[in-house]
C-alpha cells in the first residue's frame, strides 16, 4: 500500500454533473461533488454513487494492456462468479465456513504434491493474501529456527541483489542482515558460488527465486543447493534453502518437469508462489508450504479453535477474504494437470514469438527470451538513437503499459523493458503490440522518444 500523506485537494468545486445523474431529482445533480477529504453531510442514491466513483475509475488503465504486471488479468465468468458469491466470507473464520477451510487444506496438498513434498502427511503450509506475505512468513520461520541454534551474532540471509523488494522488507522489518550479490556482467540472478561465497554461522538460509522479477530468469537452485551442501560437510553449517517460486512455481511444474528445483532437494525447507500470478487468480492470494513439520518451528502457529478442534494457523493477518482460495481451487478444478500445462505453454508461445518479433525489429537486444518465465527483457542497442524510457513512453499512446527500468547494483548502466505474458494475452494482442512498434520505429530513430514532427504529433482526422 502507498502510505498517502494527507492533502487538500481541489477546494471549493462545487456541481457540474451531468444533471441526470441526480435520478429523479435533478437538482441533486447540480450539488454533487465526490468527497475528496471529507464525507459528504448526505447520502447518494446507489446508482448515482456507482456513477460517480466509475466515471474516476476510466482514468485507470487497462489491466489487460498492463504488460507490466504479474498478476492476473482475466479470468473466466464463472469464476467471477464463484468470487462474487464468496465475498462475504471471512477466511478467519473457519468455524462458520468450514467449507471454505477445507478448500485452502485441499489447495496447500495440492500444491505440496506439485512440488514434490516428500510426505504428504508431514508437510505444513496455508494461504496467504500474497507472495509477500508468504515470504514473510517463510523468512520468520528460517529466523526462528536459527535462533534455536543459540548462536550470538546477527542473523543474515543470502539471495541476490534481483530479488523482489519483499525481501528487503523481512530483512528490516525482523531484523535480519541482507546479504545481496550484486550483479556481474551477464550474470542477472544469483550464483551458487556468489551464495555461499557470503555465508556464515548466522545465515539463517538462502533465498533463490524461480523466476526473476527482473529478467524472467530461473535461478540455479539445484546448484546452489548442491554448494551449500558442500559447505555443510565443510563446515557444519547446514543452511536451509527457501525457493521465492512466486511465479516460477506455477510454471515450472508444468512446462519444465525434469527441472529439480523443489522439496526433492532435501536442502529446499519451504517454497512460496503467488496463486494471483500464474496460478492464475485475482489479486490477493499466495501460498507458502514447508517440506515438514520440523522446518516450521511449533512456537510461531497459533491454533484456533475450529469445528470442535484445534486448527493450526500462521499469518500476518487476521481476517480476509475467501473469494480468492475458492477462485484458486476452481482454477485447479477447472484445468487439472493437463489445462495448466496448455494455459501456460500458450504464455510461453506467445513470450518467445514476441521476444524473436523484438529482436527481429533491429534496434533491440534481448537478455532473456522468455523460455523460462514467459517474461522477457529487452534493451535498445547503443547506436538505436533512443532509449528504453523513449520506448515505453511512446508505447503509452497506444495504451501499451511496458515499463522501463534500470537494473541494480553493478548493472546499473543497463536500463530495460521488460515484458510479462499472461493467460489472456493472445498471439494477435503480441502482433498488433510488434505493429505497433514497429510503426513507432521511424519517429523514435529520427526524434528519440520526441516526436518533433508537429504535424504527426497533432494528427487528429475524423
Ligand atoms: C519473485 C517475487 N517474489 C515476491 C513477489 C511479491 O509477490 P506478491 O505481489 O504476490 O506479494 C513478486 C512479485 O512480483 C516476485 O516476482
Amino acid at each position: 500500500m502507498v502510505l498517502h500523506q494527507g492533502k487538500a485537494d481541489r477546494p471549493g468545486r462545487v456541481g457540474g454533473t451531468n444533471p441526470l445523474y441526480g435520478g429523479a431529482n435533478p437538482a441533486l445533480a447540480a450539488s454533487l461533488v465526490p468527497p475528496h477529504d471529507r464525507l459528504s453531510d448526505d447520502p447518494l442514491p446507489p446508482d448515482t454513487a456507482l456513477q460517480l466513483v466509475r466515471d474516476e475509475l476510466m482514468l485507470d488503465g487497462n489491466a489487460r494492456l498492463n504488460l507490466a504486471t504479474f498478476v492476473t488479468t482475466w479470468m473466466e465468468p464463472q469464476a467471477r462468479e464463484l468470487m462474487a458469491e464468496c465475498v462475504d466470507k471471512n477466511m478467519i473464520d473457519k468455524d462458520e465456513y468450514p467449507q471454505t477451510a477445507e478448500l485452502e487444506r485441499r489447495c496447500v496438498n495440492i500444491l505440496a504434491d506439485l512440488w514434490h513434498a516428500p510426505d504428504p502427511a508431514d508437510i505444513m503450509g496455508c494461504s496467504t493474501t500474497g507472495s509477500s506475505e508468504a515470504c514473510m512468513l517463510a523468512g520468520m520461520a528460517l529466523k526462528r529456527r536459527w535462533s534455536k541454534l543459540g548462536r550470538t551474532g546477527k542473523p543474515n540471509l543470502v539471495m541476490g541483489v534481483n530479488v523482489q523488494v519483499c525481501w528487503e522488507k523481512f530483512c528490516e522489518y525482523w531484523e535480519v542482515e541482507p546479504r545481496l550479490v550484486p550483479m556481474e556482467g551477464d550474470r542477472y540472478h544469483l550464483s551458487a558460488e556468489e551464495a555461499v561465497a557470503r555465508c556464515d554461522e548466522n545465515t539463517i538460509g538462502v533465498v533463490a527465486i524461480l523466476g526473476s522479477t527482473f529478467d524472467g530468469s530461473y535461478e540455479p537452485v539445484a546448484e546452489i543447493a548442491a554448494a551449500l551442501d558442500e559447505l555443510a560437510g565443510r563446515t557444519g553449517w547446514d543452511i536451509p534453502m527457501h525457493v521465492d517460486g512466486a511465479s516460477g512455481a506455477m510454471v515450472a511444474p508444468f512446462l519444465d518437469p525434469d527441472l529439480v528445483w523443489d522439496f526433492r532437494l532435501p536442502r529446499v525447507a519451504s517454497i512460496n508462489t503467488s496463486g494471483h500470478k500464474y496460478g492464475l487468480v485475482y489479486p490477493g492470494v499466495g501460498w507458502v508450504v514447508w517440506r515438514d513439520q520440523a522446518a516450521l518451528p511449533a512456537e510461531l502457529v497459533f491454533n484456533v479453535n475450529y469445528l470442535g478442534g484445534d486448527m493450526p494457523t500462521f499469518a500476518l493477518n487476521f481476517s480476509r477474504p475467501g473469494a480468492e482460495v475458492a477462485a484458486q481451487y476452481y482454477t485447479f478444478v477447472r484445468l487439472g494437470r493437463e489445462g495448466f500445462r496448455a494455459v501456460q505453454q500458450a504464455s510461453r508461445d506467445v513470450a518467445l514469438h514476441l521476444s524473436s518479433g523484438i529482436a527481429e525489429l533491429g534496434p533491440f537486444s534481448l537478455l532473456t527470451r522468455g523460455d523460462q518465465l514467459p517474461v522477457f527483457a529487452f534493451t535498445t542497442r547503443p547506436d538505436a538513437g533512443f532509449d528504453v524510457f523513449d520506448v515505453s513512453r511512446r508505447l503509452r499512446e497506444r495504451g501499451w503499459l511496458v515499463p522501463a527500468y534500470t537494473f541494480p547494483e553493478n548493472r546499473t548502466d543497463l536500463a530495460v523493458l521488460r515484458i510479462v505474458v499472461r493467460n489472456g494475452f493472445t498471439h494477435d494482442l503480441a502482433d498488433l503490440l510488434l505493429a505497433d512498434l514497429q510503426r513507432l520505429l521511424p519517429d523514435l530513430e529520427e526524434f528519440g522518444g520526441h516526436p518533433k514532427d508537429t504535424a504527426k504529433a497533432t494528427a487528429f482526422h475524423h
